[in-house]
């Protein structure tokens, strides 16, 4: 048997309420088949939808443990939680599409070619080249998952959502069109996504929503020069006269950033580990750099830090200023070419280094920190760290790179570390894609959340890989006077290595 958990929500009563049931256990069984023979069993009368059952018309998508699924495609497992997704609620697990309805009616999201009333002898040849970038954004079924899951939306009213900008990206990109979408996009919220991914992954078509629309719309807008925002257009001049989209501050141990000073003292060796250490980890989070020095020579192993390594282009490719990029690939790949292994403690460089240089043609060996370490550590050389933390995935981490598992052995393998998870450790905290710069009120607000969470384990640390979430997190526990503070992976491993 296994234990179904279904939320219902009464309309008369206005009352919600989680119900639990036993059924069957059946291999491979569906949601959908779930609920229907919970309803048979139990009588339950439980209210849902579908039409399909072939993932094709998109009505059945519902909340399977807090995400978005198609019921027909999704197994059930003992314990699942059922929810409706995160609309206006009608009864049970239906949502009202209504006011999503009439919007896509309302933005007139199809094409408007001017000419094409004109009679045409013989249709314009277009090539399949020029239909690639709209082509990888079709098939979308309208089941409102991604637009239920983005964590944007719930926070202003000036986001339309993932839904509307794959939908905009898709007329755009097409070379049918000849009316530009650009400013409907800014208008609707184009910059305040935070690039977390939670769209392109929920989607049941695996429609890459955040990859291949949004970023390449923001790169379009960018290119026709109607984009981005003032504060996203002072990093780009910031990466083209320093390489660097961040600098030091003159104030602190380390006025020239963490690569200077390092190789001032110790000499590159030609090694075949090298370590990326991005503009963030370089110029303002500097001792952590210092801190995956020191743990790595504990373990035996010499880094290499390249002096001439510069920006690895992520602020600029998230916010559509792509006209750089090719230039920093290009310097970074004949810097770090020879090494067998790079190494990364930001999220944001290792997705990038991953994910965006083979799109330039550069294919590196990149790791990330963590997963370099999850089987080095041994806790019998281990100093005891008596600390409770808890653990917050970097999107750019989890998603982009499907590292999530790794930290979490790291931290349960130190000594004396207590671990405990939050509720939604992987929710956006807000800080990426250029929004903690370009909207910063949005970043502020999913860090509140992120923190509302923290605040409830009692913990001494939250631990995390990613210096953008930790400046980010870190604002919004010291505005709540938190005893709780933001730390990197790297820092709770020096205190264990000491
Ligand atoms: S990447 Fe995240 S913030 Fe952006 S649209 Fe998708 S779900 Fe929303
Ligand atoms: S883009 Fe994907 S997740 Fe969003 S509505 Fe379409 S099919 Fe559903
Ligand atoms: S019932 Fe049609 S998509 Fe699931």
């Amino acid at each position: 048997m296994i234990t179904v958990n279904v939320k219902r929500y009464d309309p008369v009563t206005e009352e919600s309420y989680i119900e639990s049931y036993e059924i069957e256990e059946i291999n491979k069984m569906k949601v959908l088949d779930a609920l229907s023979r919970i309803n048979k069993k139990y009588d339950a009368n439980i209210a849902y939808r579908y039409s399909c059952r072939a993932g094709q018309c998109g009505s059945c998508a519902i909340k399977v443990n807090g995400k978005a699924k198609l019921a027909c495609k999704a197994e059930i497992n003992d314990n699942d939680i059922l929810e409706p997704l995160d609309l206006p609620v009608i009864k049970d697990l239906i949502v009202d599409r209504t006011e999503l309805n009439n919007y896509v009616k309302n933005l007139n999201m199809y094409m408007a070619s001017e000419d094409c009333d004109l009679p045409k002898t013989k249709p314009d040849l277009i090539k399949p080249e020029e239909y690639a970038l709209c082509d990888q954004l079709r098939g979308c079924i309208d089941c409102y998952s991604c637009i239920s899951m983005c964590p944007v939306i719930k926070k202003t009213g000036l986001y339309v959502g993932p839904y509307f900008m794959r939908g905009f990206s898709n007329i755009e990109f097409d070379p049918r069109e000849d009316e530009t979408l650009s400013e409907r996009a800014i208008e609707n919220g184009i910059y305040y996504c935070t690039s977390c991914g939670e769209c392109s992954k929920t989607c049941p078509r695996e429609i890459d929503i955040y990859g291949k629309a949004i970023e390449k719309l923001r790169a379009k807008i960018f290119l026709e020069n109607e984009g981005p925002l003032p504060e996203h257009q002072q990093i780009r001049k910031a990466v083209m006269e320093t390489g660097r989209s961040v600098q030091a501050k003159e104030d602190s141990e380390y006025p020239e950033g963490f690569i200077k000073k390092y190789n001032k003292t110790h000499k590159n060796n030609n090694g075949k580990i090298a370590f990326f250490t991005g503009c963030m980890i370089d110029n303002r989070l500097p001792w952590i750099a210092e801190y995956l020095i020191n743990v790595l020579e504990k373990l035996g192993y010499t880094v290499d830090v390249p002096e001439e390594q510069v920006c690895c282009g992520s602020p600029l490719l998230r916010t559509g200023q792509i006209d750089i990029v090719q230039d920093l690939v290009d310097k970074n790949y004949e810097i770090f070419k020879d090494y067998d292994t790079i190494l990364t403690v930001c999220a944001g460089c290792g997705a990038t280094l991953k994910n965006n240089y083979p799109e330039y043609g550069v294919k590196l060996n990149v790791l990330n920190i963590s997963e370099f370490l999850e089987d080095k550590l041994n806790p019998e050389d281990m100093n005891e760290v008596n600390v409770k933390v808890t653990y917050h995935d970097p999107c750019h981490l989890a998603r982009s790179q499907g590292i999530t598992e790794e930290p979490r052995n790291i931290l349960k393998n130190i000594k004396g570390v207590e671990f405990v998870e939050m509720e939604k450790p992987d929710q956006c905290c807000g800080a990426g894609g250029g929004v903690k710069s370009g909207k910063p009120e949005i970043a502020e607000a999913l860090a509140d959340d992120k923190v509302d969470m923290i605040e409830k384990l009692d913990v001494d640390h939250v631990v995390t890989i990613c210096p953008f979430c930790e400046f980010n997190i870190n604002d919004s526990l010291q505005k709540k006077n938190s005893k709780t503070s933001v730390i990197n992976i790297m820092e709770l491993l020096n205190k264990a290595y000491e």
